[in-house]
């Protein structure tokens, strides 16, 4: 939508990917969060909203048809949390469905039909961001109950003066991608991710096609990190982190911060990967080669370099090259590769090429500045 926000894909937290709906899902955790974004230098990076996923509310509604959080998790009640988090100077986001009931077998409430009074009780709360699922939908046309739920947002915000994000989660089963833009800042182009190599390819295969249709204000949506989680290695979790970050995809970490490892801050908090990211010409990379799993993904950047991902699909190490020419950088007499998980500089007179291990990722910044006299020449990019 036309109101300038999401300029640059959203970041932050969502606990689903790492809780569910597990006890340990509650007021603490959300605290905590927000207190490691800001200790650790993660708000500095970037990080804003903290989001609460399924699961915070009781089943019932209240006598008022209000929405009650649980007690045993958020027993000072959504708006206390709220108040923290903006504290802190981030954001809050909340969850539920555009169905009678959220997708958690519990039932939780959800919002179909009371689409105003929900969306004005966030705002109320202080709330910064709705993620709107999409089960128990009734088989009510889904681009209506998205924008109907729009059209709350959008009052909530005119009486209460909080502008709030709205994330479109269902699941890129009705081509979001072609009517979204102007309901959502975001949308979900596929199923649930969870914590496996399979499971992310699949999702960054069925996500990469997309690139034409996200820009400011409208991204598509590959579904949130699961960096730490512990499934995949961390080569795996940085190309995971890489190809989130040239598809310009929100980056919503999903890996419970208080016991993650240094090599997962580390990731998550790679400035010059961020920077790719959220790059102000907010243009989604596209795929220039794939053969036998050998991957070139390049994305245009503001200040004319472009992001070039060398993926390697493949179980052994691969030498992936493309040259400055093939990604849009014709005519210059040297380049500068910048590796951004290295953070090492080189020139090259246009090759650009990696021998690339078994599902890992080199990823670089290319620019036609190359100076031959400040960085050595044309090395190959051998990494890990
Ligand atoms: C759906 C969504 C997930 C998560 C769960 C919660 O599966 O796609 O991201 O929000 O619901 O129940």
């Amino acid at each position: 939508p036309d109101d300038g926000l999401a300029l640059t894909p959203p970041m932050g937290f969502n606990n689903w990917n790492s809780t569910q709906c597990r006890a340990e899902f509650d007021e603490e955790m959300v605290k905590g969060i927000a207190d490691i974004f800001v200790d650790k230098g993660l708000k500095d990076a970037g990080y804003e909203y903290v989001n609460l996923d399924d699961c915070w509310a009781l089943p019932a509604r209240d006598a008022d048809g209000k929405l009650v959080p649980d007690p045993a998790r958020f027993p000072g009640g959504i708006k206390a949390v709220a108040d923290y988090v903006h504290a802190k100077g981030l954001k809050l986001g909340i969850y539920t469905s555009a169905g009678t009931k959220t997708c958690n077998d519990a039932g939780f409430p959800g919002a179909l039909g009371h689409e105003y009074s929900d969306a004005r009780q966030f705002a109320d709360w202080g709330v910064d961001y709705l993620k709107y699922d999409n089960c128990n939908n009734q088989g009510v046309d889904a681009r209506q109950r998205y924008t109907t739920m729009r059209d709350a947002l959008k009052a909530a915000s005119a009486t209460t003066g909080r502008p709030i994000v709205y994330s479109i989660c269902e699941w890129g089963e009705n081509r979001p991608w072609e009517w979204a833009a102007d309901v959502g800042q975001l949308w979900r182009t596929t199923g649930d991710i969870s914590d496996n190599w399979g499971s992310m390819l699949s999702i960054m295969k069925q996500n990469l096609p997309l690139a034409r249709y996200a820009g400011p204000g409208h991204w598509n949506d590959p579904d949130m990190l699961e960096v730490g989680n512990g499934g995949m290695t961390d080569t795996e979790y940085r190309t995971h982190f890489s190809m989130w970050s040239v598809m310009a995809a929100p980056l919503l970490i999903g890996s419970d911060l208080r016991s993650a490892s240094d090599e997962t801050f580390e990731i998550l908090g790679n400035e010059e990967v961020i920077a790719v990211d959220q790059d102000p010409l907010g243009k989604q990379g596209t795929v220039l080669s794939s053969e036998d799993g050998r991957w070139v993904v390049a994305k245009e950047l503001a200040d004319g370099s472009r992001a070039v991902a060398l993926f390697n699909e493949t179980g052994s190490p691969q030498r992936i090259a493309t040259s400055a020419k093939a990604v849009g950088l014709p005519g210059a007499a040297a380049y500068t590769l910048r590796d951004l998980w290295r953070h090492k500089s080189y020139n090259t007179a246009g090759t650009i090429s990696a021998t690339v291990p078994a599902h890992g990722t080199v990823l670089v910044r290319v620019s036609a500045d190359g100076d031959w006299a400040e960085n050595p020449p044309a090395v190959e990019l051998a990494l890990d």
